[in-house]
């Protein structure tokens, strides 16, 4: 199913909120995505008709089995990217910004390799000393490895 980013921005905060909350209602989805509930109202009646959520006025917004299916597909990206632009120095705020637009936008194959990186740098047994190398590179500009003088 081809859906407009603004669609994967919703379908992946509603699975965020309900991830945390068990449910979703349409003003948390509305602090989440800093719009106002009516515009909320709108796309999740649209999502509805396609059959990703379930809209009952009073119940808040459910996620189908698709629903939920693209809604963490789209978290994982975004937490993998996000986690990835971290290691490199991003700071968190404008880590987390980007990776909501890059979602959307990056090749499956780059996203996995993003995760491959990501798990290769968390499950090292130390803090892996070509990332400090780097960290201290980003400062100075320098190469401390002997290795990388030579
Ligand atoms: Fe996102």
């Amino acid at each position: 199913m081809e859906l407009s980013r603004k669609a994967e921005d919703y379908l992946e905060s509603i699975f965020t909120i309900a991830r945390e909350k068990g449910y979703a209602k349409i003003k948390d989805v509305a602090l989440f995505l800093e719009v106002k509930p009516p515009s909320v109202i709108e796309m999740v009646k649209k999502l509805d008709c396609k059959g990703l959520v379930i809209y009952r006025k009073y119940d808040g917004i459910t996620l189908t089995q698709e629903g939920r299916r693209i809604g963490g597909l789209v978290r994982g990206r975004h937490d993998a990217i996000k986690a990835f632009l971290e290691i490199i120095g991003v700071p968190e705020k404008a880590a987390d910004k980007n990776a909501c637009t890059m979602e959307h936008e990056l090749d499956p194959r780059t996203v996995t390799q993003i995760k491959n990186l990501v798990r290769f740098v968390r499950t090292a047994p130390d803090h892996p000393e070509w990332l400090e190398h780097f960290e201290t590179f980003c400062k100075t500009g320098e190469h401390t490895c002997k290795k990388g003088r030579e």
